[in-house]
């Protein structure tokens, strides 16, 4: 762990809390993690490496040997460009069940760690705050009701053009959600202390403020 200044914003599936995390990011100047997508990029690579998603120690050696590379909103899998093909309910599903094994949690820890870098890390998942940076300075738990997640999650999906239906999603998020809180390893549940946000009837943007604004209270608090 470093002194490197550290937001973690935690929360279920579709909340938002990655473009509230990237446009806070932004604005601080910090650099971003979506921890999501390391779950999501291991799913993809089993899949594609016809690991079964239950195998334990299978997928774990593929979590502890990711070939990934961020670059800007882009994601590679080798020479793969995966951007879109991570986000799909497919990888979603599989990235939500590979996150109940404790072998494949452990083998992204340092992983995550490592992000931690000068001048700060805006760092979003399920488990920032209470496993992965439990010393952050601020902690965010970023909630909205499942039916706004779904209707979220349904315009973005056909914004790139793959095809929803709201019920399914509903569906989908309300199994998604009870296999992360319900997990024995990490379960999504509020850090200690941290700022509970429900964002059902906010825009991003008001979201986004309210997270820059509690980061400026503590960093003036620390400085008195
Ligand atoms: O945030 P997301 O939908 O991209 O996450 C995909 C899956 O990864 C989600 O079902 C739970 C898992 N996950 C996790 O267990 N811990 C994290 N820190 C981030 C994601």
């Amino acid at each position: 762990m470093t002194n490197n200044p550290v937001i973690t914003i935690d929360g279920p599936t579709a909340s938002g809390k990655g473009t509230v995390a990237q446009l806070a990011a932004q604005a601080l100047n910090f650099h971003y993690l979506d921890s999501g997508a390391l779950y999501r990029l291991t799913a993809l690579s089993a899949l594609r490496k016809k690991v079964a998603l239950d195998d334990e120690p299978g997928v774990a050696a593929l979590a502890m040997q990711l070939p990934c590379r961020f670059a800007g909103q882009q994601i590679w899998l080798g020479d793969d460009n995966v951007t879109d093909t991570i986000r799909t309910e497919e990888i979603g599903i599989a990235a939500s069940k590979i996150a109940v094994l404790p072998q494949v949690r452990k083998a992204l820890f340092q992983f995550q760690q490592d992000f931690c870098k000068p001048p700060g890390l805006i760092a979003d998942g399920r488990d920032m705050g209470t496993v992965v940076f439990p010393k952050a300075d601020l902690k965010i738990f970023l909630t909205a009701s499942v039916f706004a997640r779904a209707d979220r999650r349904f315009k973005q999906l056909i914004s790139k053009g793959f095809s929803a239906n709201i019920e399914d999603l509903v569906q989908d998020l309300m199994e998604r959600d009870e296999r992360d809180q319900n997990r024995i390893t990490a379960p999504l549940k509020p850090a200690p202390g941290a700022y509970l946000l429900d964002t059902t009837e906010m825009t991003v943007e008001q979201a986004v403020s309210v997270v820059l604004q509690q980061y400026a209270e503590k960093v003036a608090k620390r400085s008195i």
